[in-house]
């Protein structure tokens, strides 16, 4: 039985997904997630790219403990070093440079030759060996890459002392059978592939991800590259979940596992979900809502008297269970706490106090407070830090022929400021008292509410998107009244919008 690395790019590719952008504290809050769920690698940003990004993998690689911390860099000295200065405290580092190899990308885009390109690339694996042991080299495009080139980029690479290859499939444009022929060729004609891991990079375009990431796996590829809930740019990554179960369950024919724990895949989904405001389609397999849920009588009827006639995964080996009832308003700061951290979240003494104050507010509004509102508490708290403008006081009155009216109270740079607004609607009326306080430019993109729980008590939880010029920002709010949940959902993308405005950043790859 082989062990498959499995590295884990949610917090570097997943964040390039249009408007996932997270602040430096959602981050740590995945990483930690992360980790606990055992991945091998997390890549937590690229340095280089901003200040944000610079700061998330700094923190990352002081204060989260057990996987290599990784970070992206293109093949140029300067990424490198930052790369290198957010990695120093890591007990465990990585630097993961990479430099395009097709054609297409080095006639069009950096318009140099195929030998300026591999000169770069081993100059580059160098220059990161110099700093740190462990490094790993991407031929970006490399599915597009005339194949004996790849061969050469790839001996000369570990030559220079990659000690992991990655062979990307940066546009989606591969299928399971030629992917994995792909592998076979390097494994037989690189004669020093053996000092080396291979790993794969697989985006969706096609829908092929996963498929393509597995036939690797069968030709010989010890690293998965993945995100959770497939999240990344355009049709996003190879989904982290999706292709460990496809291992777990399927170990009879790959003969290879990984370290993951899957009892956590339900809890990181929901967690980078909530954060990044990127839903996840019910029909997702493994997290989706409706991914164990039988309809058909006589698939039910079997299940009744078998589960194994119509599942192929126990429920809870991903994390499915019943919802629990935690807490109610009785329950003390030493409760509090503990369910916490037995669902995985070690806040300082300082967010607790303010989680704490948020649950005894909600627990006041609402009899039970659910696991999964205990955790949409968290997540908003985190979000929240950082926050230039905050919402002070909302009032509304709404009702059958009557104008919607709000009065809105905002904590801004210069003071509390407080507007009166009418709309077609409550929310209108909300986001127009909002939008005369904060000056907003922005374009109200998507609008969506989900209650976290049953019942009519429940905490609603609002994600907006907003769009101003070429930048899009998500935001979330949660409370058991809609109106203030949308109204904290538009600040918080307001907010992030400033935020991405002041970061100058790089292009991604
Ligand atoms: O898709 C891609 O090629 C990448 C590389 C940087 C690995 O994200
Ligand atoms: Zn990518």
């Amino acid at each position: 039985m082989r062990t498959i690395r499995i590295f884990d790019t949610t917090l570097r590719d997943g964040e390039q997904s249009p408007g996932a952008s997270m602040n430096v504290d959602e981050k740590l809050l995945v990483a930690r997630q992360l980790a606990r769920l055992g991945v091998d690698i997390i890549e937590a940003g690229f340095a280089f790219s901003s200040k944000g990004d610079f700061e998330a993998v700094r923190r990352i690689a002081e204060e989260v403990d057990g996987p290599v911390i990784c970070s992206l860099a293109r093949a140029r000295e300067g990424d490198i070093r930052a790369a290198w200065d957010a990695l120093r405290n890591a007990p465990r580092k990585r630097i993961h440079t990479f430099h395009s190899t097709s054609d297409i990308h080095l006639q069009y885009q950096y318009r140099i030759s195929r030998d300026e390109a591999l000169k770069r690339s081993v100059e580059m694996v160098r220059f990161a060996r110099s700093l740190v042991d462990d490094v790993e080299f991407s031929p970006m495009d490399a599915t597009r890459t005339d194949v004996d080139f790849l061969c050469e980029v790839t001996q000369a690479v570990i030559e220079a002392g990659a000690g992991t290859v990655n062979i990307p499939d940066t546009v989606g444009y591969t299928i399971p059978e030629e992917f994995g022929r792909l592998f076979k060729t390097l494994r037989t004609r690189v004669s020093n592939i053996d000092k080396a891991v291979l790993s794969m990079h697989c985006h969706n375009d096609l829908g092929l991800a996963v498929s393509n990431a597995l036939s690797a796996v069968l030709n010989g590829a010890g690293q998965v590259e993945c995100t959770i809930n497939g999240i990344g740019e355009r049709a996003g990554n190879c989904s982290m979940e999706e292709v460990v179960m496809a291992l777990r369950t399927r170990t009879d024919f790959f003969e290879a596992d990984t370290n993951i724990t899957t009892t956590e895949f339900l809890r990181t989904s929901r967690l980078v979900s909530k954060i990044t405001g990127i839903p996840v389609q019910p029909n997702k397999a493994i997290v989706g809502d409706n991914a164990f849920a039988h309809e058909a009588g006589i698939h039910t009827d079997g299940l009744l008297k078998e589960r194994t006639t119509y599942e192929i995964i126990r429920p809870e080996s991903v994390g499915f269970s019943r919802i629990h009832i935690v807490l109610g308003k009785h329950s003390g700061r030493h409760a509090f706490k503990s369910r916490l951290a037995e669902l995985g979240y070690t806040l300082s003494d300082e967010e607790i106090d303010r989680a704490f104050e948020r649950f005894k507010e909600l627990a006041d509004r609402k009899k039970e407070v659910y696991d999964e509102e205990l955790e949409t508490l968290v997540s908003d708290g985190v979000s929240r830090t950082g926050q230039v403008y905050r919402l002070e006081d909302l009032s509304v009155s709404s009702g059958m022929g009557r104008t919607p009216e709000a009065r809105v109270r905002i904590l801004t740079p210069s003071g509390p400021e407080e507007k009166k607004a009418t709309g077609d609607g409550p929310v209108d009326a909300a986001y127009r008292a909002i939008a005369e306080i904060t000056k907003t430019q922005s374009k109200l993109q998507k609008f969506e509410v989900k209650a976290i729980t049953g019942g009519t008590d429940a905490l609603g939880e609002v994600t907006v998107v907003l769009e101003q010029g070429e930048v899009t920002a998500r935001g979330h709010g949660a409370d058991t009244d809609i109106i203030v949940a949308a109204a904290k959902a538009y600040l918080s993308a307001i907010n992030r919008l400033r935020a991405t405005a002041g970061e100058s950043g790089t292009g991604m790859p």
